[in-house]
């Protein structure tokens, strides 16, 4: 059943570093602090430069579930939706559900932001251990449902920075 046949046409998958992408927004995996850390945080940090953890500094944190928007200073991309995935601990902590509201909440800010193209690293799938191959059927479940809703978002683009992620999101694809 191609129940979002319509949408699936909006849905990007790439291998890419996604501080070199030129989209309206791209997320960031951030931790609550909102104050940096490594992997995609710390790789849009260096690339943003310093006006962003200033930026990040003024909003005091951002709650698990939840995102935040700020500038996207030296990056090509406007804005950053910084939000806050799950860390896995097995997953009967409410985990899927907070990694949904990552997604929801992100897609949200987007469209309450006049964005229409937008960049999703893997959240939650690196230092948080969530396993990927669920993480990511999550993440396209939860952003076709919101694109069935929002003609304003004409793009989201899945960044995997691996072709072994990669290949796990365009399996998962086909099974919607
Ligand atoms: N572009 C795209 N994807 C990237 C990049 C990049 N430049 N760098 C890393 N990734 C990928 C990782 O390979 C992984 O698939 O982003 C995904 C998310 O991994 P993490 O960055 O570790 O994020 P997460 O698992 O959500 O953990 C968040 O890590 O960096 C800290 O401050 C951050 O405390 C927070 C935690």
């Amino acid at each position: 059943m191609d129940q979002y046949k319509e949408e699936k046409k909006r849905i990007r998958l790439v291998r890419a570093d996604i501080t070199k992408l030129s989209v309206d927004a791209i997320v960031n995996a951030a931790n609550e602090s909102l104050l940096g850390g490594g992997g995609v945080d710390g790789a849009i940090h260096s690339a943003a430069g310093p006006d962003l953890l200033r930026a990040c500094a003024a909003l005091k944190g951002c709650k698990t579930g939840q995102a935040k928007i700020t500038p996207g200073f030296q990056l090509p991309a406007k804005y950053v939706i910084h939000t806050v995935g799950p860390v896995y601990r097995g997953g009967m902590n409410k985990e899927s559900e907070l990694l949904a509201s990552c997604y929801q909440s992100s897609l949200a800010v987007a469209s309450h932001n006049n964005v229409n193209t937008i960049a999703f690293p893997s959240i939650s799938t690196g230092v948080y251990g969530y396993p990927i191959e669920e993480a990511c059927r999550i993440a396209i479940v939860e952003t076709l449902r919101y694109l069935s809703g929002h003609s304003e978002i004409t793009e989201v683009t899945f960044v995997c920075f691996s072709d072994r992620d990669l290949k796990i999101y365009e399996r998962a694809m086909t099974e919607f």
